[in-house]
């Protein structure tokens, strides 16, 4: 009887316990979150999520680079992250005699460890709500910023403290950091595994991708933070996290902690139709000529595509995820579901004079501003993409610009003119393959002034007339004229700066990329800036609003890459009509996709055949299959990459890597039916590092449960 109605009861918990969207501030955890936290499956306590004081996991989560997640798998200092965020350094070590992008790398001891200068790793020792001293002192936010600051400074001096808005300004916390200088490269799979399937399987889902890397941090003899030197050694973190092999199965729940870049949340309506309709097919469009140009090239040519292959993904990474954005919000009706909720939010308005005198104007004027911004954001979406990512010389020939500039204001002298001219020249020529540049610009000017209309830039339009818009020989002329030719393709530093000047404002080059900085920096920004004010402060407003409005309602702050947790279970998705995804996928499907002499599906020699012989080892799970990847419903963006995915223990049994495209909307508008997150599961890791690394002292330095 007393089984039976266990049963029952565990059958209700269950039937509650529908996912949820959210990327939560852990300080808030015990107050909004605790409660579904523990009916969801989580059996570890807040407090041991994240403790100001005590240690909690929290100590064992960085701030990997410039914007991903890591976190620590060991007492010495072992971090966990992607693939592709320590891939600019696994490159930096690469080269032709000794690539290890190709084929892989594990240090076999501490001295073959390897430095990376610039890399950090942070680490968030403290968060405090600090709204009413930034939202009610004295002086201007920035001054009450600052004054708190210092308090916290003088607290606590081992720290770093910033002071960051949340809810649009609605909330303030301050967040205490510590940053280690001294990152090394521990251990990394070959591309053919940590990069699997490329920019194909990029934001898919079935996925096959082994995407993790292996650095340590290290510490002077204190502990301490420092920065690269022989001396240093491993560091001890407060904690580590305990990786369990035993797996995760469908329906278990899962939480994913890490740091959120940017998500958009609360834009009204209007604004999403303008991203959807507006902003994205016209960065969309641009890009497909680029990439279908870029591709054709690629497949013919063995050094384009070496040279390209990074910022191929780099175009496509982005371009993958607005289109997947369109179809989602297409298809999960998002701006009519937020329509519905602003009629709401008028309709409960009108029965609240004094609520409605504060909030009643601001969708009116929020849509004001929204539509005044789109000329001046199409304007500058356009510069982005044509002028900076879209024509590689263009971009260079506008920061050469201004470095012409502090030259000609008398800042530097000759000498460092013409090296920083030749620094910027190398980079552009590193990886570089100038033909396809010039088909970039033959193919993407017509794009921008027939879509841009009258809002082109008055100089290009002269050059478009010039040229009877005949844009391959405007190409042609920008790519062959006296000053790429001689200074740019063959500059050398023996050019004198005058020569070099007039040779630049002379050219092609310069009169398009001068004319769209001139237009943007004279016309749009100062315009872009104004409007970006009004709506800051009218988002600010309406943020305030939902929460007043819809008072019986939760709300996160939307992502501002601070640490927070999403939460949710491991499950499937149908997101089209006859297809359902299944959670997860194995060792059989790396073999589906293998393509011999493909470079986006092709696999070692030596890895193959672990894989055909199933040497799974201690890996397998129940059926004997290695799993691979899997997908939840934790609601996670870019940043969240290298981001450890935990069971109900806090364990660590995934690691995040992406999104599946059909969900990537949930920037702008989550749907928990078809948002779901990537991870590699832990046992593929361990099975790599182990049984193709042959690097089991790593395994051995890691405190791992559920393996037999
Ligand atoms: N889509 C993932 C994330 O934004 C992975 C990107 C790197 N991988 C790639 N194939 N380009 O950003
Ligand atoms: N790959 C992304 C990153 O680098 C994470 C995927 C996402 O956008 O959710 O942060």
């Amino acid at each position: 009887m007393r089984r039976i109605s266990l049963l029952l009861a565990f059958l209700f918990i269950s039937r509650l316990a529908f996912a949820v969207e959210g990327m939560w501030v852990p300080i808030f955890l015990e107050k909004l979150n605790a409660d579904e936290m523990k009916a969801m499956g989580l059996r570890i306590s807040i407090d041991e999520i994240y403790h100001f004081n005590n240690v909690s996991l929290k100590d064992a989560i960085v701030i990997f680079g410039g914007g991903c997640t890591g976190e620590m798998i060991s007492s010495k200092g072992l971090l966990l992250t992607n693939h592709h965020c320590g891939y600019g350094q696994i490159q930096s070590h690469s080269s032709v005699e000794n690539d290890l992008l190709t084929n892989g790398f594990w240090a076999k001891n501490n001295e073959e460890e390897l430095k990376n200068p610039g890399l950090t790793a942070t680490f968030i020792r403290m968060m405090e709500d600090v709204s009413d001293d930034v939202i009610n002192g004295e002086g201007s936010v920035g001054e009450n910023i600052k004054e708190v600051v210092d308090r916290l400074t003088g607290q606590y001096p081992e720290w770093e403290f910033e002071v960051k808005p949340f809810y649009y300004g609605n909330q303030y916390i301050a967040i205490g950091k510590q940053t280690y200088k001294d990152v090394r490269l521990v251990g990394a799979p070959p591309s053919s595994i940590g990069k699997y399937g490329s920019d194909t399987d990029n934001w898919m889902w079935p996925r096959h991708t082994g995407d993790f890397s292996i650095f340590r941090i290290y510490a002077d003899a204190d502990n301490n933070p420092a920065d690269f030197n022989e001396n240093n050694v491993p560091y001890i973190p407060k904690k580590h996290l305990t990786i369990n092999a035993g797996g995760v199965e469908e329906g278990d729940f899962t939480m994913v902690f890490g740091f959120p870049g940017s998500t958009q949340q609360y834009l009204p309506a209007r604004e999403v139709e303008y991203i959807t309709e507006i902003y994205n097919p016209e960065r969309i469009e641009v890009r497909d000529a680029l990439l279908a140009n870029l591709d054709k090239r690629m497949r013919t040519s063995d050094e384009v595509r070496i040279k390209y292959a990074a910022k191929y993904a780099r175009i496509a990474n982005a371009w993958k995820k607005w289109r997947g954005e369109n179809i989602g919000i297409r298809e999960s009706k998002g701006i009519q579901r937020k329509k519905d909720m602003e009629f709401e939010f008028r309709r409960r308005l009108l029965n609240e004079p004094e609520m409605n005198s504060t909030y009643g104007y601001v969708l009116d004027s929020l849509s004001h501003y929204y539509a005044s911004m789109v000329p001046y954001a199409r304007v500058r979406n356009y510069y982005i993409e044509v002028g900076i990512q879209g024509v590689e010389a263009m971009r260079a020939v506008r920061e050469l610009i201004l470095i012409v500039r502090a030259y000609e204001e008398g800042n530097v002298d000759d000498e460092e003119f013409m090296e920083s001219v030749g620094k910027r020249i190398a980079s552009l020529k590193k990886d570089y393959a100038a033909e396809a540049d010039q088909e970039a610009l033959a193919t993407v000017f017509p794009i921008y002034i027939k879509r841009l209309g009258d809002l082109t830039p008055q100089r290009i339009l002269d050059v478009n007339n010039n040229y009877k818009g005949d844009w391959e020989a405007v190409a042609e002329d920008a790519f062959g004229d006296k000053f790429f030719e001689k200074m740019v393709m063959n500059f050398n530093e023996k050019i004198k700066p005058k020569k070099f000047i007039k040779a630049l404002k002379k050219s092609v080059l310069f009169e398009l990329s001068d004319a769209m900085m001139d237009h943007y920096n004279n016309i749009v920004a100062p315009n872009y800036a104004r409007i970006q004010n009004a709506i800051n402060k009218h988002q600010k407003t309406y943020m305030a609003g939902l929460m007043e409005v819809f008072d019986e309602k939760r709300f996160y702050p939307d992502a501002n890459f601070t640490l927070r947790v999403s939460y949710g279970k491991v499950e499937g998705f149908a997101p089209v009509d006859a297809v359902a995804y299944h959670w997860q996928t194995t060792d059989t499907g790396i073999l589906e996709k293998y393509i011999p002499g493909d470079y986006e599906f092709d696999l070692p020699e030596d890895f193959l055949d672990l894989l055909e012989n199933e040497r799974f080892g201690r890996y397998a799970n129940a059926s004997g299959r290695l799993p691979v990847c899997f997908i939840s419903s934790n609601h996670t963006t870019g940043g969240n990459s290298g981001s450890p995915a935990l069971n109900g223990d806090g364990h660590l049994v995934g690691l995040n890597f992406d999104r599946a495209w059909e969900g990537t909307m949930s920037d702008l508008n989550y749907d928990i039916e078809r948002c779901r997150n990537i991870m590699v599961d832990a046992r593929y890791i361990l099975w790599v590092v182990d049984a193709y690394g042959g690097a089991g002292y790593l395994i051995d330095e890691m405190d791992i449960v559920g393996l037999d």
